[in-house]
């Protein structure tokens, strides 16, 4: 059966990035996989085009797909909008409108780039984690939130931590399948020391572990895992975490490996209905430059490949394919080291494309 591909290219470099991406897909649909590409608007992108970071018609063909790949979204000039109306909305109203409540962030070092993580290659090489992130819960989401003026004319924010038991639970199993399938060690990221809803996080995350007992289920708080993640990362196989600890260190896990232009992820629903994206932003910095790594946005049709299509060898063919053009020497400015040539977005996803097998 066809799968439907809605993609949502955004800001920034996110054009850039996708139209790589999408060179990678049309090779694949050139070599006998059925699947139909449709674009759409989301954030900056669709503001500008509608006045709404994400359109009924985005939604709507965001339902409609099996599958979405984005790009990133945002950028300065939409900063001073009202917070409904700003990019990200659209990216975070994807993710609570399909109930995309489960974030995999793996952080694989490949070997070739040891040398282009600031960390000595001895602390990273070999490194393999996933970070499970909860995505549509948390401080992102919680009631109430916003900005009052107190009685004495002081302005206050303010913003609500709240999880459900559900919510944590799905989270869990969610986290525990996956280590289930790799090396059955499963860290569980809170602060329980001072938040009694990451207590009960804890205490839930404890709960589900009984049904898992072939997974080794530790806890530690996340000032520790920070530290931990950059002192030794390689003792991590899954995390799981809470929505707003997981964005943090995320981005820090991306730099153990090089650079965070090398980091797909995976955000699925109950029933491994995806929206695939790389976990940078939209670099406004450096967009339209043709610099910009589309290493993790192909990766992350890999992923899509692998959780939603269940084309675990086509993903396969990707990942070979980016560790043979690491192989050859080629990288993008963010991962070369001294002495290295930089080639550009679309010479990195050419390359890539001519070495999928
Ligand atoms: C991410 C990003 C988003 C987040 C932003 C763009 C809303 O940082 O996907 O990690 O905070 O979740
Ligand atoms: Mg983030």
């Amino acid at each position: 059966m066809t799968k439907r591909i809605l993609i949502l290219p955004g800001d920034g470099i996110g054009p850039e990035i996708v139209a790589e991406a999408v060179k990678v897909l049309n090779r694949l649909i050139a070599d006998g996989l059925d699947l139909e590409l449709e674009y759409g608007l989301v954030g900056g992108a669709a503001y500008d085009a509608s006045g709404q970071p994400l359109p009924a018609e985005t939604l709507a063909q965001a339902r409609a797909a099996d599958a979405i790949l984005l790009g990133a979204v945002g950028g300065p000039q939409y900063e001073s909008l009202d917070r409904p109306l700003r990019p990200e909305q659209g990216l975070l109203g994807l993710r609570a409108e399909l109930g995309l409540f489960s974030n995999l962030r793996p952080a694989i070092l490949y070997p070739q780039l040891a040398g282009a993580s600031t960390l000595r290659p001895e602390v990273v090489s070999g490194l393999d984690m996933m970070i499970v992130r909860e995505l549509t819960g948390g401080i992102y989401f919680g009631q109430p939130r916003g900005v009052r003026i107190l009685e004495n004319g002081e302005r206050e924010g303010f913003n609500t931590l709240v999880y459900r038991e559900s919510e944590i639970e799905r989270i869990a199993r969610s986290a525990f399948e996956i280590a289930r399938k790799r090396g059955r060690k499963l860290c569980s990221v809170d602060k329980a020391n001072v938040l009694e809803v990451t207590e009960l996080w804890r205490t839930v995350v404890k709960e589900v572990g009984r049904d898992y007992p072939d997974v080794e289920l530790s806890h530690m708080y996340v000032d520790n895992a920070a530290m931990q993640l950059v002192r030794a990362p390689k003792q991590f196989d899954v995390i799981v975490t809470t929505n707003m600890f997981g964005d943090i260190l995320s981005d820090a896990a991306a730099m153990l490996t090089g650079s965070i232009g090398m980091l797909p992820s995976a955000s699925l629903d109950a029933n491994a209905k995806g929206m695939y994206e790389p976990i940078h932003g939209s670099a406004p910095d450096i967009a339209g430059k043709s610099i910009a790594n589309p290493l993790a946005t192909i990766l992350s049709v890999g992923m899509m490949l692998r959780y939603s299509f269940g084309l675990a060898d086509d993903a396969d063919r990707i990942a070979a394919a980016v560790s043979n053009v690491l192989d050859q020497g080629l990288r993008t400015a963010d991962i070369a080291t001294a002495g290295q040539t930089a080639v550009t977005t679309a010479g990195m996803g050419d390359a890539v494309v001519a070495a999928i097998m």
